[in-house]
């Protein structure tokens, strides 16, 4: 049997609560994988949790319980919006398990038993914040350390080392042959001018009297595992269970690709004989106001105006409406800004009214004047045509696009053609024709409401991925099951005709009509 396409998600740190950051990555890969299951593809889906270190360490010594309470209580945040977000994920992986400790383990003693890790004495400035070791040249002009690295200490201690140097030239070499391996392109650019420089090899002890929390080392107990190479790690010890390495894209935020998934992992991987990853999609941040999107306020932002952030109008006006908006708006590689008026406008325009009023237009006629019925086409004007061929081009542009996650124009394709629906029923206009008693206008009233209805289930088909929830509702609301697979269900048919249709639905609640769902 082949393995599945195996898709990985960044493990989240266990040490606040959920953004916007998090909730789009999980969605970006959601809708990866769910493209790829809609293809027909067999997919495995891993997502997690980052539960070492000293920032989780430091977190339960204020909140005066275990490290490992402070990350259970954590997993349920996560947990629970990976639900209500409808993200597929078949995995979930947390670094305290004992499936990924083993792992971990064994491949440190591994790269230690084949001379890959030495000890050797390191003196040096530490970032708490970063848990990083940070060198002369971060230093800012003045002397002081960047804002980025937040507490910044000497050091001088006992420590192991991966030789992460002597894989430099064999990193170089691998990027050169495998152009495609980090989307975008521009960012593995990037990577090819940080390999420029030589890179020194890779402290990956921490010793316990600083730091307990942590993967202890096989071959010194007096010593724990640093966290990213503990974290790296859970990308392989999840997929063992499973069968499914290599990874077929791993997706992360562009401030962990260097050096951390485009440096230390493809090493990692190579020094112990294991293939690597296939691709590496790294996508850019939400902005606020020009600023990273992050947990923590400070004090400008109590100051500014306050306004809902994307996770309070997700939950105030469901995960397909936040699935939508976030997929439209970001570039996946380019950062995106976010505000509520950008989130009402994309709510009201796109959905609520392009996609959820042309539904409702749909349902209303079938039953004002079909009896919820819907009749055939039997009439082919210029009109019917030209709609039939936009959606040949607009389907395969938007796979085209999709399949090289181009979706927030993918979507701005679709929405192109939904458009263009609303423009064919103004055209049409069967209110009107229904005031007929002429039978040439009744079949043209027909017709409308049979292409309008066909058009609008090609367009729920093809965003399934995107709006799964929203999707089904006006598939089931037409009468017909969800499609859940893309073959056979993306072409101009006529299996809607005869089906019963719903009544008219609330597909996307205006939000000041009170009518929004309350999360369930
Ligand atoms: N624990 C590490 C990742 C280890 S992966 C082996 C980590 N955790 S994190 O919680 O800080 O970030 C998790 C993911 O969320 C990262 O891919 C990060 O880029 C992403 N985001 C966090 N804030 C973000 C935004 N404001 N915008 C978009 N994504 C960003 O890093």
């Amino acid at each position: 049997m082949s393995k599945p396409f195996y898709l990985t998600t960044a493990i989240d740190y266990a040490n606040g609560a959920p953004h916007l950051g998090h909730a789009y990555e999980k969605v970006l890969a959601d809708v990866i994988v769910r493209f790829r299951r809609m293809n027909g593809e067999d997919a495995h889906f891993l997502t997690g949790l980052d539960e070492h270190g000293q920032k989780v360490q430091q977190n339960a010594q204020k909140l005066g319980i275990t490290p490992q309470e402070c990350c259970d209580r954590v997993a349920v945040l996560f947990q629970d919006l990976c639900r209500e977000l409808a993200i597929s994920n078949d995995d979930y992986i947390r670094t305290t398990q004992p499936r990924h400790v083993k792992v971990v383990q064994e491949l440190l003693q591994k790269l230690y038993d084949a001379g890959e890790i030495y000890k050797a004495d390191y003196k040096g400035f530490y970032s708490i914040r970063q848990e990083q070791f940070v060198l002369e040249k971060d230093r800012l002009p003045d002397g002081s350390w960047p804002e980025l690295f937040g507490e910044v200490i000497e050091i001088t201690e006992s420590n192991y080392f991966f030789r992460l140097a002597k894989h430099q030239d064999w990193l170089r070499k691998y990027l050169e042959e495998n152009p495609d391996f980090i989307f975008p392109a521009f960012r593995q650019k990037n990577v090819v001018e940080f390999l420029k420089e030589p890179i020194s090899d890779l402290c990956i002890s921490r010793p316990k009297e600083r730091l307990a929390w942590g993967i202890e080392l096989p071959f010194d107990k007096d010593f724990v595992t640093y966290v990213w190479f503990d974290a790296l790690t859970n990308y392989y010890s999840a997929s063992l269970e499973k069968g499914c390495w290599p990874a077929d894209i791993h997706v992360i935020g562009k401030d962990i690709l260097v050096p951390p998934h485009a440096v230390y992992w493809p090493i990692m991987l190579h020094a112990l004989g294991i293939e690597l990853p296939k691709k590496i999609v790294a996508h850019g941040w939400w902005l606020s106001a020009g600023r990273k999107v992050s947990k923590t306020k400070t004090a400008a932002d109590a100051d500014a105006p306050q306004e809902k952030s994307a996770i309070e109008l997700m939950r105030e006006l469901g995960a397909d409406a936040f699935r939508y908006f976030v997929i439209r708006e970001m570039n996946v590689g380019q950062d995106s800004e976010y505000s509520e008026a950008l989130y009402m406008s994309r709510y009201k325009s796109d959905l609520a009214n392009d996609l959820g009023n042309m539904v409702n237009r749909v349902l209303n006629m079938t039953g004002n004047y079909c009896g919820r019925v819907l009749p055939a086409a039997s009439v082919d004007e210029p009109l019917e045509k030209n709609l039939r061929e936009l959606w040949e081009t607009t389907a395969r542009q938007y796979h085209a696009l999709a399949a090289d996650f181009q979706f927030h124009t993918a979507l701005d394709v679709l929405w192109n053609f939904v458009r263009e629906l609303n423009r064919y029923a103004n055209e049409r206009a069967p209110w009107k024709l229904a005031k007929s008693a002429d039978p040439a206008d009744r079949a043209k009233m027909e017709t409308s409401l049979a292409t309008m209805a066909e058009g609008l289930r090609l367009v729920a088909v093809a965003v399934t991925p995107v709006m799964p929830g929203i999707a089904a509702k006006i598939q089931t609301l037409f009468g017909a099951a969800p499609a859940e697979k893309f073959d056979g269900a993306q072409a101009w048919s006529d299996v809607l005709v005869g089906r019963t249709f719903g009544e008219k639905a609330i597909l996307f609640p205006r939000p000041d009509d009170g009518k929004a769902p309350k999360k369930a």
